[in-house]
């Protein structure tokens, strides 16, 4: 569906298609362990949130350079152009690149390097959102925001991902609290695998402006009726959450019950080259198994430029929730 959308969860690295994984391999004198890009694609079928990361990870190796990184974040905003994305709020995991030896700066400029024309090549407005990797230590994260600083300009927040169970959101709180002393926005992936405890601590303790996911919230009415009263947007990504078995078909995903409850709901891919579909697909996709009406769709469009981190561009913010309301399906 095109309607006019922002996506605002979205893994850079989740956007590394099998064709674009050989190509960079070839570049870079990377041996992948499949003999082709069909026999890779054939891999993307995952049990839970650990075990596509572990493919996750190990398919990073391919990207080595600036170019390599620029040449990921154009090919992700032609597509999400193509289905409706007017704005991308972009993820990306440092410590993932600089754990084999590649420079933050590297990571950092090349995607910024892709993120700098966007506007003008793909009509997509941009922002970057540095995550750290909470199955790492807090002084990982503190060391990888210092060695951010030089570039902080480019990044307009920090977030939380990876290996969700076992690692609270508590023991990021000082990495959080840097970042919001450096003037950044705040998000966290809360409530994917794990409890609803850790959306309490994203939204009390790491003081986040949105919950990724969130679903689980909905086992918690208190921490449901705090969500809908502060207008928490809440960045959902339906397709994702079929293929990490967190729920268990589409037809039976609480995104109606979220809506329902008065939540502000966003539609997103997450990592779209792994979960079967951008930004688009996931709207096609949530509207054919949920039989979603136009207002519905069109409330779902508007809530995304709602929760972007438009700050400082109101007049965007304005001009494209016009464009959704003179969308006709
Ligand atoms: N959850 C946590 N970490 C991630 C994800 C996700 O869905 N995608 C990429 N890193
Ligand atoms: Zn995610």
């Amino acid at each position: 569906m095109t309607i006019p959308k922002a996506e605002l969860h979205l893994h850079i690295e989740g956007t590394l298609e099998p064709e674009l994984a050989f190509a960079l391999a070839e570049r870079n004198g990377v041996t992948l362990p499949y003999a082709s890009a069909d026999e890779l694609r054939r891999a993307y079928a995952f049990d839970d949130l650990q075990s596509f990361l572990d493919l996750y990870y190990a398919l990073m190796a391919v990207l080595r350079t600036e170019r390599d990184f620029a040449d990921l974040a154009d090919a992700y905003l032609a597509r999400a152009a193509a289905q409706g994305v007017r704005h991308a709020e972009i993820f990306f995991d440092p410590q993932a690149h600089t754990a084999r030896g590649v420079p933050i700066g590297t990571v950092v400029e090349g995607l910024a390097r892709a993120l700098d024309g966007s506007r003008e090549r793909h009509g997509v407005s941009t922002r970057l959102i540095m995550c750290f990797l909470r199955d790492e230590s807090a002084a990982s994260a503190m060391e990888t925001f210092e060695a951010a600083r030089p570039h902080l300009h480019r990044i307009a927040a920090v977030g939380l991902d990876s290996a969700e169970v076992g690692h609270p959101p508590v023991t990021f709180r000082e990495v959080y609290d840097a970042a919001a002393a450096a003037g950044l926005r705040r998000v966290a992936h809360a409530g994917e695998e794990g409890p609803p405890a850790y959306v309490w601590e994203a939204l009390d303790v790491l003081g986040v402006d949105r919950i990724d996911h969130g679903i689980r919230s909905m086992e918690d009415p208190e921490l449901v009726a705090r969500l809908a009263r502060d207008q928490v947007p809440l960045t959902v990504c339906p397709l994702s959450n079929v293929r990490l078995r967190c729920v268990a078909a589409l037809d039976e995903h609480p995104l109606p019950a979220m809506l329902d409850a008065g939540l502000l709901v966003t539609v997103n891919s997450d990592d779209p080259a792994y979960f079967g579909g951008y930004a688009g697909d996931n709207f096609d996709a949530l509207r054919d198994a949920l039989a979603l009406d136009e207002d519905t769709v069109r409330r779902l469009a508007r809530n995304s430029f709602r929760a972007a981190f438009l700050d400082g561009e109101e007049h965007l913010r304005a001009r494209y929730l016009a464009e959704v309301d003179a969308y006709v399906f």
